[in-house]
């Protein structure tokens, strides 16, 4: 699995594609006109008729492999760690995390998603590709994987995770679930983020597109300032511009770490940045 393949070019064309000319995009026509009832239904027609490629990397995400060897996470007596990986596609990331020796749960809203989904991380977890590991990999026990077909705005699924424990989850990633969705969706996305998490948990954000402009039609919709408005000022996401990442701080997370990723995907064009967000108390 290279950097380049041919499901990365794709997705390359399709970001690329101008709306202001009405050149748009496959993503973007095939998502034109849906309302925000019918974008579950626009995903799994993709999953489907194997229409993946646009999104596809072919591999876990090398900021987060970095990440996850390298931070200090949240610790639990007597158990592994539980992550939420919403719209984990193929799974890439969550096999990767169970490698790492976390119990993960793969959210998918297509149910064809979550058949690859349970498919290729079998197959990971039986033989890891060397993909999974950075530099500073040490051999952990391998957690668990539950890859449930949900629907994340949905409350149903929770029951199905770890036997139902309501705790909440120790760490949620998201790449390139955020800017799948509708601008109008992403104040519940931020509401949802603030149920699942653990009090003490972290959400961690891979974000992307920071490169495209965010008046222009996704998705992938471009998400230059959008985790700052949502997460730390709680206000609705649906900017302009970018603006300041300042006051008023009335969302109910509070960003503790903000880098660019030594390692990150070609198609983040080196502008990719890692949030890393814990609930206020
Ligand atoms: C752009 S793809 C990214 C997939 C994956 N994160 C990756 O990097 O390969 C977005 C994924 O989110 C899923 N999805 C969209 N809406 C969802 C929802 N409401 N709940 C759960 N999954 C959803 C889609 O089926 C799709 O697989």
């Amino acid at each position: 699995m290279k950097e380049d393949q041919p499901s990365q070019k794709l997705y390359e064309k399709d970001i690329m594609a101008n709306p202001k000319t009405g050149a748009h995009g496959y993503l973007t026509t095939h998502f034109a006109n849906r309302s925000r009832e019918q974008q579950s239904q626009g995903w799994s027609e993709l999953w489907e008729s194997g229409q993946t490629d646009f999104w596809d990397r072919g591999k876990p995400s090398p900021a987060l492999i970095d990440f996850i060897e390298s931070a200090t996470l949240p610790r639990r007596d007597g158990r592994r760690l539980r992550v939420l990986v919403p719209g984990c596609g193929k799974g890439y990331d969550v096999a990767m995390l169970a490698l790492h020796g976390f119990d993960v749960c793969g959210l998918e809203v297509s149910e064809r998603g979550a058949e690859v989904a349970r498919e290729f991380t079998t197959s990971q977890l039986s033989n890891p590709s060397e993909l999974n590991f950075g530099s500073k990999y040490t051999h952990s026990m391998t957690g668990c994987v539950q890859i449930i077909a949900g629907d994340f705005f949905k409350r149903d699924w929770e029951k199905l995770c770890f036997e139902g424990d309501t705790t909440g989850f120790d760490i949620i990633y998201d790449y390139t679930f955020l800017c799948a969705l509708l601008p109008v969706m992403r104040k519940d996305w931020a509401h949802r983020m603030s149920e699942l998490l653990a009090p003490d948990g972290i959400l961690v954000c891979l974000e992307f597109p920071l490169y495209k402009d965010l008046n222009d039609i996704g998705p992938p919709w471009g998400l230059s300032g959008v985790h700052w408005n949502i997460l730390a000022r709680g206000e609705d996401g649906i900017i302009s511009e970018p603006g300041e990442q300042g006051e008023p701080l009335n969302g109910k997370f509070k960003r503790t770490s903000y880098f660019k990723p030594p390692r990150s995907y070609e198609s983040g064009r080196g502008t990719d940045m890692v949030s890393v967000w814990m609930l206020k108390k």
